[in-house]
């Protein structure tokens, strides 16, 4: 299976997210890569840890995705940091400029699964991974849910993955947040 896993992330926490996923799949044996969405305007913050400057100088390294590439995955993942409840406009116009293949039906009947990054459990997480599966529905893209039995007894969204960060830079993936993508990754791979 083709995987395409396309972010944006300012601060390392959706990338670090991105990344985990694109190891969980390799380990599972999928064909899988990573892409972020345009973000001109990002500049680096001086004084960062050095583990946080070592994930956004890795992140910014990543390719910049694009359309013609998801013509050619089987399985979309998505993530974006939550801005104002709602997906980044670097991850907005991203979507905007896959017009073409929307009217196309390009992404239809492929499979699709969102993720973020939210500074704080009451900043609307779930409406940024709930705008990701609306592009995916207008796209007719088959949105792969998070079931609870894939972490049975923890804090997940059925919508997607969550990573909280209380705005700080990604110096480490949180522990629930890689182990929940573990699963989600064997999940989506296996329905
Ligand atoms: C313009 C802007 C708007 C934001 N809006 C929200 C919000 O509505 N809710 C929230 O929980 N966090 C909000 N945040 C915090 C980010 O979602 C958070 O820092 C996130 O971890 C950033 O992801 P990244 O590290 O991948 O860039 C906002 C941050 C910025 C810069």
């Amino acid at each position: 299976m083709n995987i395409m896993i396309i972010f944006h992330s300012v601060c390392g926490n959706d990338y670090l997210v991105a990344k985990k996923f694109e190891e969980e799949f390799k380990v599972l044996g999928a064909n899988v890569t990573l892409w972020r969405t345009a973000d001109q305007g990002w500049v680096e913050k001086p004084g960062l840890t050095p583990e946080a400057q070592a994930n956004v100088h890795a992140m910014r390294a990543v390719p910049l995705a694009t359309g013609e590439a998801m013509l050619k995955a089987d399985g979309i993942i998505m993530g974006s940091p939550t801005y104002f409840g709602n997906v980044s406009a670097s991850m907005k116009a991203f979507m905007d400029s896959t017009g073409k293949i929307w009217y196309e039906g390009g992404l239809a009947g492929k499979k699709f699964a969102a993720f973020t990054s939210a500074g704080n459990t009451e900043g609307g997480a779930d409406l940024c991974l709930q705008a990701l599966h609306t592009y995916a529905k207008y796209m007719g893209m088959i949105a792969v849910p998070l079931p609870i039995t894939v972490m049975p007894g923890e804090h997940t969204n059925a919508l997607g993955i969550i990573q909280y960060s209380q705005g700080k830079y990604a110096e480490a993936l949180a522990p629930l947040t890689a182990r929940t993508v573990k699963g989600f990754a064997a999940f989506f791979l296996r329905v």
